[in-house]
């Protein structure tokens, strides 16, 4: 019995697309268990690129079996985009993608509420990604006007979905009166959702049980997290979060694998730090070294295409960030952006209204307090992107690297140095 997990460490875009590929090769099952279409990456499989929001990266191994587990909510017309799109790319989707019967469903109420939520005036603007994710899981945790991917195939669907539709129109015609939802309570809205739950229905399966079975049977599972720890809506920089735990310990309630059974933790990072959306950055650069860190790492999301924040690696946040998350091992990704800095900066500590901590704060206004305490370090110019052991990087690489280690508690145990799967040096992953 064994479960490896990859969680972002930062406020997600961390590579863990790469690191998840690279694992993916060792695995039997790929899950997918929190979030939604927020996230987005890219996979190169064969000399190929594919771009992922909801699927899991082992759809393109034959003999990996992938999961969209409970905890993820799905907006079934972009997952069937995602679907197809893979289909025309001949990709064996048909055959080894499960998706579960409990995961929640997203409707365009769901996008309307996020951007009306988001316009709302009083303090800065979360910045949400705007596919319905927030809406979605208040939905969940409310309860009643909640729909499952299960519940669409249950004999008094096509009533409750009508309800629902109504109740979410009538709220959005006094929320927004400028706009027109009558859509919303039309036949064609109900015909279109209930094709698309038939076109998923081969997908549907009950995979809790599927899961809880797998690891029993001792099959290798490989939990695939989204966003990243800070993000986390109950341990990250609340409220400029994401709505699921994204974090490690979001691993078992998403997928429903008891923790006991995941015995490797790989926490992922960038060699610097970045952030889409709004909220507090302690180390955030917005000047000329942002600039070069955004055009040498080309740091533009790759769902809504926003420029990233960029900034100094956080180690304050990195550490918390590694210790909620119950990480053995970090990733270190795009190293190779790093390369022609004179000087780069660790934050090592913060200064909170007078007082120095290493501790990350709980209050967003606390963290917007911050004063970094910065450690300088020498910089590299050389390219890394062709260098493959650790002892080939330029020494004041070693050192920035052993410093954040050191600092984070944890031995890193992967570097990347370049997109490609081969631009990796893999000390023990
Ligand atoms: P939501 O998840 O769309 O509700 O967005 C909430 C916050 O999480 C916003 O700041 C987003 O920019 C951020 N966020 C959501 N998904 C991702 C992701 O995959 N990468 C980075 N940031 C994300």
């Amino acid at each position: 019995m064994s479960a490896t997990s990859v969680i972002g460490l930062q406020w997600g875009d961390e590579a863990k697309g790469k690191v998840v590929d690279i694992l993916t090769g060792k695995s039997d099952i790929v899950v997918r268990y929190q979030g939604g279409a927020n996230a987005g990456h890219t996979v190169v499989a064969d000399g190929k690129k594919y771009k992922l929001s909801l699927i899991p990266s082992g759809v393109f191994r034959h003999n990996v079996q992938n999961v969209i587990a409970s905890g993820v909510v799905i907006d079934p017309e972009s997952l069937l985009n995602e679907i197809n799109t893979l289909r025309n790319q001949d990709v064996a989707i048909d055959t080894n993608l499960l998706i579960s019967d409990r995961a929640h469903l997203i409707f365009p109420w769901h996008k309307e509420k996020d951007r009306l939520l988001n316009s709302l005036a009083g303090r800065e603007s979360i910045g949400t990604t705007m596919r319905g994710i927030g809406p979605c899981y208040s939905d969940k945790y409310g309860r009643s006007l909640a729909v499952r991917v299960g519940d669409m195939f249950r004999p008094n669907a096509k009533e409750r979905l009508r309800e629902i539709a109504k109740a979410n129109a009538d709220y959005l015609a006094k929320a927004d009166p400028d706009k027109n939802y009558e859509e919303l309570t039309s036949e064609s809205f109900l015909t279109t959702y209930f094709d698309y739950a038939a076109q998923l229905k081969p997908f549907v399966a009950d995979t809790t049980t599927y899961l809880l079975d797998a690891a029993e049977a001792g099959k290798k599972l490989l939990l695939e997290g989204a966003q990243g720890a800070l993000l986390d809506v109950d341990h990250g920089t609340f409220p400029y979060v994401t709505s699921s735990n994204s974090s490690g310990v979001g691993v078992s309630s998403g997928s429903g694998v008891p923790a006991c059974y995941i015995t490797k933790v790989v926490g992922v990072l960038k060699a610097y730090a970045t952030r889409v959306g709004g909220g507090p950055f302690p180390t955030e650069q917005d000047n000329e070294t942002g600039q070069k860190i955004r055009d040498r790492g080309a740091e533009y999301g790759t769902v809504t295409k926003r420029p990233r924040r960029c900034g100094w690696f956080d180690a304050v946040a990195a550490r918390y960030a590694a210790r909620l998350s119950g990480v053995g091992a970090l990733a270190v990704m795009l190293l190779d952006v790093l390369s022609t800095f004179d000087e780069l900066n660790i934050c090592i500590a913060y200064e909170i209204n007078g007082q120095k901590t290493i501790n990350f704060p709980s209050h967003a206004d606390d963290l917007r307090a911050v004063k970094p305490i910065y450690e300088t370090h020498r910089g590299w110019q050389g390219d890394l992107t062709g260098v493959r052991s650790f002892n080939n990087l330029p020494r004041n690489a070693q050192y920035y690297l052993n410093r954040i280690s050191e600092i984070i508690a944890r031995p890193i145990g992967l570097v990347s140095v370049g997109p490609d799967r081969e631009q990796t040096i893999n000390i023990n992953l």
